[in-house]
């Protein structure tokens, strides 16, 4: 895993949501419940930017037709049968740095 600079501080007081983007990926950065979470900013269901929903009960509610995913897991609601990518988050002194797993490292691991 390589660890990505995403933000130098983060400003803004939960609940947050942002987009940003981290080595081509958007990716939503999440203030809610007194922690920061990022997860892929895109809804697998019809790709509406999740930045723009919010957060309620531990997920993250799409802007477009109300899909909601847990904010921990990624997992969809029961009978959604989806899911979004979440990544590990550490806040070190200088900011925020998102955790991203190379494709060589995912090949890697799927022939383990
Ligand atoms: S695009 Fe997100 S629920 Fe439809």
């Amino acid at each position: 895993m390589e660890w990505y600079k995403a933000s130098d501080a983060i400003t803004d007081k939960p609940p947050f949501m942002k987009r940003i983007k981290v080595k081509g990926k958007n990716i939503c950065l999440v203030g809610y419940g007194g922690d920061i979470f990022a997860v892929s900013s895109t809804c697998p269901h019809a790709g509406a930017d999740l930045s723009g929903g919010w957060c309620k009960d531990g997920k993250i509610i799409c802007p477009f037709h109300r899909y909601a995913y847990d904010i921990k897991t990624g997992k969809g609601d029961p009978g959604q049968n989806d899911y979004i990518d979440t990544f590990p988050i550490e806040i070190r002194e200088d900011g925020v740095y998102i955790g991203l797993v190379s494709f060589t490292e995912t090949l890697k691991n799927m022939f383990k």
